[in-house]
């Protein structure tokens, strides 16, 4: 299940309910999609083959059927990352940059770990959303964040889009943001 670090006091938010209204306050949506759904052998992999994402698709066809529905996504890929792709460290540097979309950045976690480090409310500033299996997001437009992935480097997500041109990254600039 997802936590919250606040950067700037430590705090930290745990429980479901209690993430889920945090993350509302500040306009991210948060759900929870059953990880126990894929396949054993599909949720320790992270190097995946066309089948492997076919079939991940397939198992949470009405899932992502549900949120696009009701979100207005209107396509959907697969993203795997891992020591086992090629550049990962360079990839990820492009990643750990603060940045904007204009449409919001949906990802559900399949397997493996993410993170997604957030600008919140003035109150709050940046906050840290730890995601693992099952765990889905979206992060309004225009809300500064960026994305990486935590200390075992692996993750497998599917990515839904409106229009995958919304999700091409406008730098924001932001002297308060400390690494
Ligand atoms: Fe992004």
């Amino acid at each position: 299940m997802a936590e919250i670090r606040i950067r700037n006091t430590e705090e930290r938010i745990k429980g479901e309910e209690n993430v889920r209204a945090f993350l509302n306050q500040q306009e991210v949506l948060y759900e929870h999609w059953d990880a126990s759904k894929l396949s054993t052998e599909l949720q320790d992999k992270f190097v995946l083959s066309d089948e492997d994402k076919a079939a991940i698709l397939s198992t949470y066809e009405s899932e992502i059927n549900d949120l696009a529905g009701r979100r207005g996504y209107k396509t959907w890929d697969i993203v795997a990352l891992s020591d086992a792709t090629p550049n990962l460290d360079e990839i990820l540097k492009k990643f750990e940059e603060v940045h904007t979309h204009t449409e919001d950045e949906v990802r559900a976690i399949i397997a493996g770990r993410g993170i997604f480090i957030i600008k919140g409310t003035d109150d709050v500033g940046y906050f840290d959303v730890e995601l693992e299996a099952g765990d889905v997001i979206s992060v309004p437009e225009n809300k500064p964040h960026f994305f990486t992935l935590m200390e075992n480097r692996q993750i497998v997500a599917v990515r839904l889009f409106i229009e995958p041109a919304g999700w091409v990254a406008q730098p924001f600039q932001d002297p308060s943001f400390q690494k």
